[in-house]
């Protein structure tokens, strides 16, 4: 069984995926980290050497690569890796089991602003224009996000309290 989590960055994927499948006993794989360990470079580095294009390029092929193989996993998504290509009908395809992590703009600036500089896309957004930023962003994304089957939509919940599913 594959288990793929979705959702903005900072909406806890990792986390919440990580004891997700040691519940389930599933492996756990990160997909950003799965690219870092395929590219030998890390994802600030890709931008900075290789540029965005290239970047959304390589994530196409790493996730259909990735996904193909049926693995018995839970899977944390990068924050844009639906929203590019044919990424999100290659996702839902591949599994019924996908979980969108649903946060308000709000709540998501709580959390990426103390993290904001390993985030290639926001860590030059002026800390007083990131709620305005987000907004919008996350306004063009939920376009991809909300095909998901399953939306958990996350307020105060600890990640073990998210991660019963
Ligand atoms: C991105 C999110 C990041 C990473 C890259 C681009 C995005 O993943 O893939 O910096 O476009 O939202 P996380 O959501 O795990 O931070």
């Amino acid at each position: 069984m594959t288990i793929v989590l979705l959702g903005y960055m900072g909406s806890g994927k990792s986390t919440v995926g990580k004891i997700l499948a040691k519940k389930q006993s599933l492996e756990f794989i990160d997909f950003d980290d799965y690219i870092v360990e395929n590219e030998k470079l890390s994802i600030p580095e890709i931008f900075k050497q290789k540029g965005e294009i290239y970047f959304r390029k390589i994530e196409g092929n790493y996730l259909k690569q990735l996904l193909q193989d049926n693995k018995d996993a839970v899977i944390s998504l990068g924050g844009g890796t639906p929203c590019f290509g044919n990424n999100m009908e290659y996702i839902l395809k591949a599994t019924p089991n996908v979980f969108y992590l649903k946060l308000t703009a709000e709540k998501l600036v709580e959390r990426l602003l103390p993290e904001k500089e390993q985030r290639p896309l926001v860590k030059d957004i002026p800390n007083a224009e990131m709620l305005e930023f987000i907004r919008k962003h996350l306004f063009e994304r939920n376009f991809f996000y909300l095909k998901s089957p399953n939306i958990i939509s996350v307020n105060d919940e600890l990640p073990e309290e998210i991660a019963v599913l």
